[in-house]
């Protein structure tokens, strides 16, 4: 199949074309390298069945020269933790308006990637697909990433009705894995990792109480290829994340990576920085998927431990802190 993904030079947008090209399928990869990088890319960059096209998204025109039956987006400007609020509310609807045009027009299939994020605070765990959205008040600006995908499902699901538009709504549970992003926008375990490989003490946010259920990103790409070319996907919106009982706590996590990288019996250094250091903030205390849908319609199965996908992550992060 011809497939186009937005955002492929990123964290999940580079496993995902390395796995789909590895499948025989032609992928187009378009990206700003804002925040992805050729490195991400380059094992596979000249590959017959691979293209890629630097461009911004913004410009309509950065997707005139390309087609695809399915065209998966993953570009996007994420929680506004040190960013700016108005960039992630601008930037993520005038990418989405753009990439609808383009699907309407040449009638591919829209494969969108949401969040977990967008259950927000909401006490019921686990959140299944159909559980309510708890969001806090909208003077704390991390709001502004769920507000984002939150009217970019509605508005997919308002263009499948009046015109006929096809879909599949992605919910990613926390990914992790080779090529994260580095800094805060790949996630706690990748700046957790990053100290303790240089010996540094590790920053938690808050408490470290919280909790996130982290998933492999070769996980999430299972599922984002179960949610592409399976035939029961079609409409509808699945969580993708690691089995549940995956849950632990930021306080642990921290501990756990600390002890892979310097051994069992080594003191963590952890510091906890408050959360008001980085303005009006607000968390999430617990965060459980229920992939329950996914496993009964498209036959997803996680297949990766915690521990055995940070060794992994670890193995890499290693490899690129050699090369810096
Ligand atoms: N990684 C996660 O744990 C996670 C969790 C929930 C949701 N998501 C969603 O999944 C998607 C992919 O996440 P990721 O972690 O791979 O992010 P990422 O930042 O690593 O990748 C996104 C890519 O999009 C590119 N991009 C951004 N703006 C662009 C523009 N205007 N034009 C062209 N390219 C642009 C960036 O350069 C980057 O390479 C995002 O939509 C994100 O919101 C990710």
């Amino acid at each position: 199949m011809k497939i186009i993904v937005t955002g492929a030079a990123g964290f999940i947008g580079s496993n995902l074309s390395e796995s789909l090209l590895k499948s025989g399928h032609e992928v187009t990869g378009i990206d700003n390298l804002s925040y992805g990088s050729m490195r991400n890319i380059q094992k596979f960059l000249n590959e017959k069945n691979f293209r890629f096209i630097k461009a911004d998204l913004k410009e309509s025109a950065a997707l005139e020269d390309c087609s695809g039956d399915i065209l998966v987006h993953l570009a996007s400007q994420k929680i506004p933790r040190y960013s700016s609020a108005m960039l992630t509310l601008n930037e993520n609807a005038i990418l989405l308006k753009n990439v609808l045009d383009k699907c309407l027009r040449e009638k591919c299939k829209l494969v969108f990637a949401s969040t977990s994020d967008i259950y927000g605070k909401n006490p019921d765990i686990p959140y299944s697909e159909k559980s309510n959205i708890v969001l806090g008040p909208t003077t704390v600006k991390r709001w502004a990433y769920a507000i984002s995908k939150i009217y970019a499902e509605q508005l997919i699901m308002a263009y499948n009705t009046e015109l006929d538009l096809q879909y599949t709504i992605m919910r990613f549970f926390g990914s992790y894995g080779p090529n994260q992003n580095l800094t805060w926008w790949g996630g706690p375990q990748s700046v957790f990792i990053a100290k303790a490989l240089k010996n540094e003490p590790i920053e938690i946010h808050g408490d470290g109480m919280q909790t996130r259920t982290f998933t492999f990103v070769n996980d999430t790409v299972q599922g984002i290829e179960k949610c592409m070319f399976h035939p029961a996907s079609k409409n509808e919106i699945f969580n993708i994340a690691a089995n549940p009982d995956e849950e632990i706590t930021i306080a642990d996590l921290g501990t756990m990576i600390w002890k892979l990288i310097n051994g069992e019996n080594s003191e963590p250094l952890i510091n906890f920085i408050p959360y008001s250091s980085f303005g009006n903030y607000e968390d999430v205390r617990r965060r459980v998927p229920d992939i329950t849908k996914i496993k009964n319609m498209l036959g997803f199965k996680p297949v990766f431990s915690l521990s055995a996908g940070l060794s992994d992550t670890i193995a890499w992060q290693r490899t690129v802190k050699e090369e810096e």
